[in-house]
């Protein structure tokens, strides 16, 4: 009987969704897309299925080369939003929306003092497990006040994330960024697949 019931629930939550992506809302649309979307109060939540997104790459401080002390002594995996990707590669420009997601990936224990460890490839660094997430969106009229870039966090620690986040203020993170960035507030030199023409 659960079993059915089971069954009935789910054929009745696909119908749902399927109804939903026959007739999309403009915020379904807008999820669709990927990008980061705003409530009524201006905070925004981690966008679903970041991880499939095209992958910009993976700068890594840590600990060893930090005196122990890296602030993020993770691997930095960078993902951006499937649409901005692609209107990237043709103007050389992050568009409006573009949102960038930047999970923190804690290392294996090492075998060095220097947190690296051996591996059959060599000695180096390899990813364990997810530690947090920073994020930012690109929305000019939003964040005029941060070079038109809205910055996010939803913790530095082991999933579950945040569920919601507000705008950081500008000294936590946007003034780091418009004083040190390559390119309209985006660390680009550090991500070889952003360098590319074609
Ligand atoms: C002291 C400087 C500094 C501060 C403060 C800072 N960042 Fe960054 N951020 C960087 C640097 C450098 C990189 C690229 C290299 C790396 O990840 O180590 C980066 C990368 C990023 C990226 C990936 C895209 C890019 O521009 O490379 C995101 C997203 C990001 N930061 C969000 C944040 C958020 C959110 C905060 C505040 C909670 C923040 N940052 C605070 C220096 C800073």
């Amino acid at each position: 009987m659960m079993r059915r019931f089971k069954y009935l629930k789910s054929v009745l939550v696909s119908g749902v969704v399927l109804t939903a992506a026959c007739s999309p809302t403009s915020a379904q649309m807008m999820k669709e897309e990927g990008r980061a979307t705003f409530n009524a109060q201006g905070e925004t939540t981690i966008p679903e299925g970041f991880r499939l997104w095209p992958f910009i790459g993976a700068p890594l401080t840590p600990n060893g080369l930090n005196g122990g002390e890296a602030g993020f002594p993770e691997f930095h995996h960078v993902y951006i939003d499937p649409k901005s990707f692609a209107e990237y590669r043709k103007t050389g420009k992050f568009p409006e929306g573009t949102t960038i997601v930047k999970e923190l990936v804690l290392l294996q224990k090492g075998d060095y003092e220097d947190g690296s460890k051996d591996a059959p490839s060599g000695r180096g660094f390899f990813a364990f497990s997810f530690n947090g997430i920073d994020m930012m969106v690109k929305d000019t009229k939003r964040f005029s006040e941060t070079q038109g870039w809205g910055f996010f966090n939803f913790g530095h620690h082991a999933p579950p994330y945040a569920k919601k986040a507000a705008a950081a203020p500008a000294d936590a993170c946007a003034a780091c960024h418009e004083a040190n960035a390559d390119e309209d507030m985006v660390f680009k030199s550090m991500y070889p697949i952003l360098n590319q023409k074609k």
